[in-house]
């Protein structure tokens, strides 16, 4: 009997645990701000209990659906869309540079490397989308071009899957590690994505369901730009106007992350983007 592995969105999010597990990370955390944390969490869950007067039946529920994000290896994916936002506000309130957004659970490190003029890796069905280019410049606070900038990019391809993270994609399927030219300039040809949902087959998505809530985030490209001596920004890219821009489920738009792309000769939608970097 042949098996034929067809792609499920859940899937992408267990392959996601699998990811980030392989990684190690540690935090200096002192014992005094650990129990400081865990003690207002508690705090915080407690007035929840209270102010709802939730039930035995409800705290069983709880159980058993923690349970199962757990065992759906869906945990980076509810982190990721409820959580993450917070922990990016709270850390970019000192840089003035380009704004951040969360990395989100589908990075992965190694992207090949692409000249400052390049196209991502794709598919030939991949081609029959809006072509798209995205190009601009990287510079510091001050305006210089940074020559020794990288942007590193990745997306969902038209049916929201991500590469790495879905069986039936080859490596590194749309994404890239684009190395700035000497005046810090970038011109990466893709294509344009669309609105991506987060998988509804797994508890995140019942519980989503449950709520009355919707399990979708606006198109977007994820990118990481970094140079010697600056401060990494990890954000995401948007479309004005476009779907679920102002109730994404990751709550991780900005207005000062929007494109409004222009089409050109060739039917390619083009849009320039500037990433500017703090000091370290
Ligand atoms: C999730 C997926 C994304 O592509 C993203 O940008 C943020 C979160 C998720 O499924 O958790
Ligand atoms: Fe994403």
């Amino acid at each position: 009997m042949t098996v034929i592995d067809s792609p499920t969105a859940a899937g992408s999010g267990s392959a996601a645990t699998d990811q980030f597990k392989g990684a190690r990370f540690t935090s200096d955390t002192s014992p005094e701000r650990l129990a400081a944390i865990a003690t207002d969490t508690f705090r915080g869950l407690s007035k929840v209990i209270h102010d709802h007067g939730v039930t035995y039946d409800e705290y069983r529920v709880l159980k058993q659906w923690l349970i199962e994000v757990g065992e759906g290896g869906e945990w980076p994916l509810f982190l990721d869309v409820f959580l993450e936002h917070d922990v990016e506000e709270v850390n970019s309130t000192k840089f003035e540079g380009t704004k951040g957004s969360i990395e989100g659970p589908y990075y992965l490190p190694g992207a090949p490397r692409l000249p400052a003029t390049c196209t991502l890796p794709m598919r030939p069905e991949d081609t029959a989308e809006t072509p798209f280019v995205l190009h601009g410049r990287v510079t510091d606070l001050a305006g210089t071009p940074l020559g020794g900038a990288t942007v590193e990019i990745w997306h969902a391809d038209a049916e929201g899957y991500y590469s790495g993270f879905a069986p039936h994609l080859p490596d590194w399927n749309l994404r890239g590690l684009v190395a700035v030219d000497e005046d810090g300039r970038y011109s990466i040809t893709t294509i344009r994505p669309a609105p991506y949902q987060i998988p509804t087959d797994g508890p995140t998505g019942e519980m989503i369901e449950a709520a009355g809530w919707h399990p979708w985030r606006p198109a977007h490209f994820h990118l990481r730009v970094s140079a010697p001596g600056k401060h990494p920004i990890v954000t995401q890219l948007y479309f004005q106007g476009g779907d679920w821009i102002d109730d994404d489920v990751a709550t991780a738009t900005k207005p000062e992350l929007m494109l409004d792309p222009a089409t050109d000769e060739q039917g390619r939608d083009v849009v320039e983007y500037h990433f500017v970097l703090d000091p370290e």
